[in-house]
């Protein structure tokens, strides 16, 4: 194949990007993500802040305005995300306890009767832990340790169409507090029956040319929990090619893993633009990392 979403295609995987609104009118950069990618992510226009930017008064033009592009060019897409502790609308952040545990509840009714029936995925909870596996302090946390399967019992009635996901980073290394951590919430969860579906390791690798210690075993260890697993926000510093071939081949040593998603397309693109991490340089050429995932694919 000669397209990274093609060559996952072949096994049965995706291959995504995120993608940002204000760059769909730039032909170079809309060129390569109808090209190459089959699932993408909005960046930022369909976090809280960008959704509910008043209590109560959603606003879904930028989201919408990156599903439609999307799904004009028959690409799916991931929506990210519902409960976070970054990115709240100003009015969120200032709320707490059962006021906030019912914004929270209404907020996920809000977005997800919008986008009903029409997306692959849901980062319903993203980066709820601590480093050392514990929670994360933060205004959601105060209203009681259950807010996240009560995130995803609200999400489970709102949408029973889409895959549940909780996301987030540094979990990838399997001898890492934090990865422990959430497998444990992740199996406690199935053995109560909590809804959940997937789990999306960021995947942001910094320095380095070798993977984060037993990265498959990690995959493969929620895996055998019952739940699929994804690459979610894919970039590396300076793109080693090592690592980018390493994850890849991560993903696809382990069935139950499902796709891929690089955080952005270009190095210019990305949030992380000083090292660039992506697959593309600043003029759309392919880089010596594209190549190393297009072959581990
Ligand atoms: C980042 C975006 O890329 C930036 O544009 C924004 O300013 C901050 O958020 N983890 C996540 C993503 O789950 O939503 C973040 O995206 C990167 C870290």
């Amino acid at each position: 194949a000669s397209t990274l979403g093609a060559a996952a295609a072949q096994s049965g995987r995706y291959f995504g990007t995120a993608i940002a609104g204000s760059r769909l009118n730039d032909s170079t950069y809309t060129t390569i993500a109808g090209r190459e990618f089959n699932m993408i992510t909005a960046e930022n226009e369909m976090k809280p802040d960008a959704t509910e930017p008043n209590r109560g008064q959603f606003s879904f033009s930028a989201g919408d305005q990156i599903y439609n592009w999307a799904t004009q060019r028959g690409l799916k897409v991931r929506g990210h995300t519902l409960a976070w502790h970054s990115q709240q609308p100003g009015w969120m952040q200032s709320l707490s306890g059962s006021t906030l545990r019912q914004a929270m509840i209404d907020h996920i009714n809000g977005v997800m009767a919008h986008y009903k029936g029409k997306l692959a995925a849901w980062d319903v909870v993203n980066e709820a832990f601590n480093e050392d596996g514990s929670r994360r302090n933060s205004n959601l946390q105060g209203t009681g340790n259950d807010w996240i399967e009560v995130a995803f019992r609200t999400a489970r009635a709102a949408d029973p169409s889409v895959k549940l996901c909780y996301n987030d980073y540094n979990i990838e290394n399997w001898s890492y507090g934090k990865t422990q951590g959430v497998y444990n919430m992740i199996r406690d969860f199935k053995s109560r029956g909590v809804p959940i579906d997937c789990v999306g390791l960021q995947t942001h690798f910094t320095g380095g040319s070798s993977l984060p210690g037993n990265f498959s075993t990690t995959l493969q260890s929620f895996a055998a929990l019952g739940v699929d697993v994804a690459l979610t926000e894919v970039d590396v510093t300076n793109a080693s090619t090592s690592q980018y071939a390493g994850l890849t081949q991560a993903c696809m040593n382990v069935p139950r893993c499902i796709g891929i998603t690089v955080w952005g397309v270009r190095d210019s693109d990305s949030w992380r633009s000083g090292e660039s991490p992506l697959l593309f340089d600043g003029s759309g050429n392919k880089k010596a990392a594209y190549t190393s995932v297009l072959n581990a694919l």
